[in-house]
């Protein structure tokens, strides 16, 4: 995925001969940056969901190679993205994304990729069942890996009644509006945002609700404080209930 100054230059007076479609030419800095935004926190939440998909497996004890190679895991969360957000990202110069999701998107696979990659000794282990890799630590790994690498605010974060990683704790904005998708009113349908700018103009904060499935209650539902495979307290949450949700900072120019 590495592409040099100088094709990108030649792409973008390319591609400014062809952008007349009015939704791209209108877009405003505030629009690219929460449709980048929302993007970025769809994808992050699809490796979560592609190893929840394939937890079964990974937490298989009698089996050593899993076959759940950083390639295996590349090609799922392609597709789980795509059928989430209609975005391709084996076709990621033609989609009608913003430059900034163009150039955001690719990093957040890589560095997707290098947790699963990072993680392959844990997960071929044999005679070994729950190894702990699980949608949670695989989305705090990744999130931290591409912000390290991109410069861009990107986590997971919940209300302080559900926290379980102290690392995860949101801020003041966060708890705002972790509480207005906690209502039974906000939709549970959509991937629908909120966003805002904050500091002065500078940078827009987009927020992304994961509601529980009810693949998530085996550790977050019921008993309320039975302890779950991984070792915490379950919440006794419902399906349907928030979870948390995803959190960027991305710049307005
Ligand atoms: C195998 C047990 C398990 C399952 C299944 C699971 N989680 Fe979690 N979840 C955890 C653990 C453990 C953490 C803390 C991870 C860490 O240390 O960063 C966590 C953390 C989180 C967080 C981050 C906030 C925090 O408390 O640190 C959110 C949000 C979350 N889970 C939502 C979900 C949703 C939504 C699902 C279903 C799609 C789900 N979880 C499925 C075990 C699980």
């Amino acid at each position: 995925m590495m592409i040099g100054r100088l094709p990108v230059t030649i792409l973008f007076l390319v591609l400014v001969g062809f952008v007349s479609s009015p939704s791209v030419a209108l877009a405003s800095p505030e629009q690219d940056a929460a449709d980048t935004g929302r993007l970025l926190a769809i994808l992050l939440d699809s490796g979560r969901v592609t190893v929840g998909a394939n937890q079964a497996l990974i937490n298989d004890a009698e089996k050593g190679d899993k076959g759940f190679t950083p390639e295996v895991f590349e090609k799922q969360l392609v597709e789980k993205f795509k059928e989430r957000s209609g975005v391709d990202l084996t076709n990621l110069k033609s989609a009608n994304v913003p430059e900034m999701a163009k150039k955001l998107l690719p990093q957040l696979v890589e560095a997707s990729k290098q947790t699963v990659a990072e993680n392959q000794s844990i997960i071929n282990k044999k005679g070994v069942g729950f190894k702990g890799f699980i949608p949670a630590t695989f989305g705090t790994h990744a999130a931290a890996k591409f912000s390290a690498k991109a410069g861009i605010y990107l986590k997971q974060t919940t209300q302080d009644g559900l926290l379980r990683n102290p690392a995860n704790k949101a801020d003041k904005f966060e708890a705002g509006v972790l509480e207005k998708f906690a209502d039974p009113a906000y939709p549970r349908q959509g991937e629908k945002i909120v966003s805002e700018a904050a500091d002065g103009g500078k940078i827009l904060r987009v927020m992304l609700p994961l509601f529980y499935g009810k693949g998530c209650l085996t550790c977050h539902g019921e008993p309320k404080g039975e302890k779950d495979i991984s070792g915490y307290k379950k919440e006794g949450a419902k399906e349907g209930d928030l979870g948390g949700a995803i959190s960027v900072k991305l710049p307005l120019k």
